[in-house]
Formats: C-alpha cells, sequence, structure tokens
C-alpha cells in the first residue's frame, strides 16, 4: 500500500498547471461509445478512475489509445453490453455507461456502482428517467438488465433533484432516441455542458446546456470528432485551499475563474487576496485565515460538496469558529475523524460541522476513507509542524494526478513511498 509522507509547516509558493477534469472525461469517456468513428480526446487527466473507464470500454471491445494526456477512442458498436461486477464495483461513475450502452446497444446490463462511501447513492432518478424513455428494467441475481427493443422515445423528463450522473445519462440515452426530449430541473454543472458540447461537436442536436431545462433532438448518428476537456475546478480548489492553510501566494493556470466563483468567494470571506485574470487564479493568503460564519454546499453554481472537506479542512486553524452545512451527501463528514488525529476541533451534528479554529495543527498517522476526505488530509498535512503519514492513498489517485510533484514544484515536502 503506498502513502504520503508530508513535511509540514512549509508556505506555497509559485504556479501550477491544472489538469482536465474527472468529471468531465469520465461522461465524455462513455459519449464516446455513442460515434460511428473516433473520439480524439485531449487534456485528459491520469487517473486510476480514467483507467477504469478504459477498462470498461476494453472490457465492451472497444479499442482506444491513450498517449499522455490524449486518448482516442476508436468507437464501433459494442461486442458486448454488460458491465461486469468487478469493473461497476471500482468507481462510481461506471454509471456512466448506463445511457449511452443502452442508447447504442439497445441493451446494458450492470450492478450496483461502487464509489466513495458519502451515504446511500441509489440510482433510482437513473432507472426512471430511462424508464420514461421507454426502457425496459428488470433485475437478475443482483444485476440490473436495461432493454429498449424498439430504440428510446423522446419524452419530458422531471428530475427529483437536478442528479449530475442522471442529467448525464438521459442526455447520452436520449442522442438517438425518436424525437425530442426535454430534462427538467436538469444539474447545471460545467461538466455536462462538456459533454453536451462533446456529443454537439460529433453531430447530436442538445440545446441549453448548462441550464436547468435541456433539450435533446434524436439523430440518426454520431461522427468522428475531437475535444479538449474543461480543467478540473475541484484540483483547483484543492491547491487553492492548500495556499490558503499555509498562507501562501499561488497562481493557477488553465483554469476557468467562472467555474470556481462560489469557492474563490468563499476563500474571499477568510481574507485570501483572490486575483482572476483570463485562465488563471491567483491566490494570496493572509498568514492566517479568517473564520468563515455560515458555507452551504449546493448544486452548481453553488458551493460544490467535492470542495467541502478541502475548506473544511483550511478553516481548522483560523482564528475562531466556522460553520459548514453539507447538503448534497449524508455520509459527508466520515473524514472527520482522521482529520482530528491533527488535533483539530471539529464537531458533526448531522449536516452540520462546527469548526473551532486552533492556532495550529500537529502532525499525525491518518488513512484517506474517500476521495476529497484524503484531500482535506493533505491539506492539514501541509499546515502541521513535522512529519505527517497518509494512508491508503488509492482514494487519492482516483482524482488527483501527480498530487505529491505539484506539491513539491509549490515548495511544500512530500514523498509517495
Ligand atoms: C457527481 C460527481 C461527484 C459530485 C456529485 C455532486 C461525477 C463523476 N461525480 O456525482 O464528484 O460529488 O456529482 O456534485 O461527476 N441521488 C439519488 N438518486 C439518484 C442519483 C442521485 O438520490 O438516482 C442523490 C445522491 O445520493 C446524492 C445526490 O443525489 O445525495 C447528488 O448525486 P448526483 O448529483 O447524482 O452525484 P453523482 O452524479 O453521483
Amino acid at each position: 500500500m503506498r502513502n504520503l509522507i508530508i513535511n509540514g509547516g512549509k508556505q506555497l509558493n509559485g504556479t501550477l498547471k491544472i489538469h482536465g477534469a474527472k468529471n468531465s472525461v469520465l461522461p465524455v469517456i462513455s459519449a464516446s461509445i455513442l460515434l460511428s468513428g473516433k473520439s480524439v480526446l485531449h487534456n485528459c487527466p491520469d487517473l486510476t478512475d480514467v483507467t477504469a473507464a478504459l477498462e470498461i470500454l476494453e472490457c465492451l471491445g472497444i479499442k482506444h489509445k491513450r498517449s499522455g494526456s490524449d486518448i482516442t477512442v476508436f468507437s464501433d458498436v459494442p461486442e458486448s453490453f454488460v458491465i461486469p461486477d468487478n469493473l461497476m464495483r471500482r468507481m462510481r461513475s461506471s454509471v456512466m455507461f448506463l445511457g449511452s450502452i443502452l442508447a447504442r446497444c439497445g441493451r446494458v446490463t450492470i450492478s450496483a456502482p461502487g464509489g466513495c462511501m458519502l451515504g446511500p447513492r441509489p440510482i433510482d432518478i437513473h432507472i426512471a428517467a430511462l424508464k420514461k424513455l421507454g426502457a425496459k428494467v428488470r433485475e437478475n441475481r443482483g444485476m440490473l438488465e436495461f432493454s429498449a427493443k424498439g430504440g428510446l422515445k423522446g419524452t419530458d423528463i422531471v428530475l427529483d433533484f437536478p442528479s449530475v450522473g442522471a442529467t448525464e445519462n438521459i442526455i447520452m440515452a436520449a442522442v438517438f432516441a425518436k424525437g425530442k426530449t426535454t430534462v427538467h430541473n436538469a444539474a447545471r454543472e460545467p461538466e455536462i455542458k462538456d459533454l453536451i458540447d462533446f456529443l454537439n461537436s460529433a453531430g447530436a442536436k442538445i440545446s441549453n446546456g448548462g441550464t436547468d431545462t435541456v433539450d435533446i433532438e434524436g439523430v440518426k448518428e454520431l461522427h468522428s470528432t475531437e475535444h479538449t476537456v474543461i480543467p478540473d475546478r475541484i484540483e483547483a480548489a484543492t491547491y487553492l485551499t492548500a495556499a490558503a492553510i499555509t498562507g501562501g501566494n499561488v497562481k493557477l493556470i488553465d483554469v476557468e475563474p467562472s467555474n470556481l466563483s462560489a469557492v474563490n468567494d468563499v476563500l474571499a470571506k477568510s481574507g485570501c487576496e483572490i486575483l482572476c485574470t483570463g485562465n488563471s487564479v491567483t491566490i494570496n493568503a493572509p498568514a492566517r485565515l479568517k473564520p468563515v460564519k455560515l458555507i452551504k454546499t449546493n448544486v452548481y453554481p453553488g458551493f460544490p460538496t467535492d470542495a467541502g472537506p478541502l475548506i473544511v479542512s483550511a478553516l481548522c486553524t483560523a482564528g475562531g469558529t466556522s460553520v459548514f452545512c453539507e447538503n448534497i451527501f449524508e455520509n459527508r463528514y466520515v473524514f472527520v475523524d482522521e482529520l482530528s488525529r491533527f488535533g483539530a476541533d471539529i464537531n458533526t451534528y448531522g449536516k452540520i460541522a462546527v469548526i473551532e479554529g486552533k492556532k495550529t495543527l500537529l502532525s499525525a498517522h491518518c488513512q484517506c476513507t474517500d476521495l476529497r476526505g484524503g484531500a482535506a488530509l493533505v491539506i492539514a498535512a501541509l499546515k502541521a509542524e513535522g512529519e505527517s503519514t497518509i494512508g491508503n492513498i488509492c482514494h487519492i489517485k482516483r482524482g488527483y494526478q501527480d498530487i505529491a510533484e505539484n506539491l513539491c514544484r509549490l515548495g511544500a515536502d512530500v514523498k509517495e513511498i
């Protein structure tokens, strides 16, 4: 098992390039199945979740080539329509293949998806929407079998909750449906717009991407295309928060500042100067952060749940009490016990976390519980004086490319062993 060894107490300073977004590249890889031809994808991060998505393609008999941050998918009608249980368990995003395989093969079989243990993560919204499009669903020995023999039919779908994954699955499923599909109360995350841009560049007819009402006009076929994945706003939020806790001055390049507004607003409230220009964000943090009275997660453009653990960690050394309210996932706070090993003073009451800022944190041995919770431990270790060990970093590798190298580039002392 690999660990991160962090010698904390060093200020982060310098410039860093942000990778492509995990939450974009995964649905885009899934959507590449829909093309009759080649998808050339640029700016793809090297993450274990991306490797898992490519393994799903292999399992379906779809060829691909990976070279640096480019991935080329040579799409054909998949030889198989079954995603085996071991691949489904590897990551939550395996559920993203539901819509694309169903649309391309007229059937798909999956088991319950894996991923971070952030509480119950049902796929009822995905299933209800696919049924509305005309799919038949059958449960067979732990596997879910979807079929749409005569093809799917466009319809109006109203989501109970603007689920990111469900919105993406419906869009992919509806690309070849007969007629028009309208998704009401759709999620508006930037990664959804990126998926839509990819599909439209291949000949899909999807309008109003990035709004809560998305229209998909069914087409017969999609053709070859080339697409550059948008920057990862959560990776960017991670390095901004790491700079904030260490009182540093860091410039991130290759980011989309408008996608980071909610995070930047909170960092500004904590006393950081934030400067956005073109495709860069610069943070200049005070020696000690100010507490933030109340931060609430919400669907985009609200404060992203994935940045919650990062900011909770940074506020552990603020000069007073901060309150955090998590509204998306029930078990987001699984990482808090591990964070307490650094001497952090956090009490959770259901959705609420009360963070009493301490002047400093202590070095600690801890274990990652999930992806963003793991990143929160890294942030704490960067502040804590002395050597900390973070174990179970397979979680971190799902979402961060070269995290140790990147932090070292900014002046931190981090080793992966
Ligand atoms: C995506 C992101 C994840 C992010 C999350 C919320 C990817 C690969 N992952 O996950 O990083 O944390 O959005 O911004 O893009 N829900 C249901 N029934 C469903 C679907 C969802 O009850 O059928 C609930 C979930 O349990 C959760 C909430 O809705 O409480 C949000 O889930 P959703 O927006 O679907 O998140 P994901 O697509 O899984």
